[in-house]
């Protein structure tokens, strides 16, 4: 079998790191050319050397606040410079807060949130579609399974979720007359430096205890992988051709089973 993302251009934002740079290596391994945008210099600049050492891909980085609009303008005229079209945008720059309840929330720290997890998507599909339209390539969110069941303690990273869930939906029906398809998808817990400065800023000590715990959440037992997150991304870009406004949900089961849901003592 060919390549298959050979000489198409995709945008992932966040791609530094965690789901993003799994995202990253899948498609350059399959020919793609991949802009990371994301705000980690250090850590893109390195993963672009690394992969381009290899290929078959390439790989570019950019410095791109998502929450910026006047980044996301030149990320986009970078892009098409650079590679001459767009075939695809994964939205997965985003951040999960420490665990906090209500009281403690305040109006900006939500705002904030909201801003770069749900106006960054927003703004990115904004300024993108000129170029999908032209190509009839498709946009992939990053959302989240707790969008669907809810989470303890993340009122605003759910609420966020749920947005991104919904306005993926939304935007699928706009544009489908034009030929760009919309999906997004929903993992449960992906292993991630993300996920380990969560559980340490939630106060465990033994973060490796605590993942074959938070493993058994799934009824497969264990974390998702970046490289799966990536798998599944390749499948909506490229296979997935009469998909749009899905939700895939990518969780090992989490969602399954009946069981013990009560955080607190009867
Ligand atoms: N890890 C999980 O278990 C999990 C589960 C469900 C959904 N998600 C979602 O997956 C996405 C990625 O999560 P991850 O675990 O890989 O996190 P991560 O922190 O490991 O990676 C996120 C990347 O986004 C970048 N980023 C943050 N703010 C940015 C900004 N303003 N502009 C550009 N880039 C920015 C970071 O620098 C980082 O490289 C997030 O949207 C998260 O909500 C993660």
């Amino acid at each position: 079998m060919g390549l298959r993302f050979e000489n198409k251009v995709v945008i992932i934002t966040g791609g530094s790191r965690g789901i993003g740079a799994g995202c990253v290596k899948t498609f350059v391994s399959e020919g793609g050319k991949v802009v990371i945008a994301d705000v980690r210099d250090e850590a893109g600049a390195a993963l672009q050397d690394e992969l381009n050492a290899c290929g078959p891909g390439e790989v570019h980085y950019l410095h791109c606040d998502v929450t910026k609009e006047s980044d996301i303008e030149s990320l986009m005229s970078t892009t098409v410079q650079k590679f001459g079209r767009l075939d695809c945008l994964i939205n997965n720059a985003g951040w999960h807060p420490p665990p906090q309840v209500i009281d403690d929330i305040s109006l900006d720290e939500f705002r904030q949130l909201f801003n770069l997890n749900v106006l960054g998507y927003f703004l990115t599909c904004k300024h993108s579609l000129p170029h999908l339209r032209k190509s009839k390539g498709s946009i992939i969110n990053n959302s989240s399974l707790v969008a669907q069941i809810g989470q303890q303690k993340a009122l605003p990273y759910v609420a966020t979720k749920g947005a991104v869930t919904a306005m993926t939906k939304a935007l699928a029906v706009d544009e489908a007359p034009h030929g760009v398809r919309v999906n997004s998808f929903s993992p449960s817990l992906v292993w991630t430096e993300l996920t380990e400065e969560y559980l340490q800023k939630a106060g465990y000590k033994d973060i490796d205890l605590i993942m074959k715990e938070m493993g058994r959440n799934q009824v497969m037992g264990r974390a998702g992988t970046v490289e799966e997150c990536g798998k599944l991304c390749l499948f909506l870009a490229v296979d997935a051709t009469f998909m749009t406004g899905v939700d895939l949900p990518i969780t090992g089961g989490a969602e399954l089973d009946y069981g013990r849901k009560c955080h607190t003592q009867p």
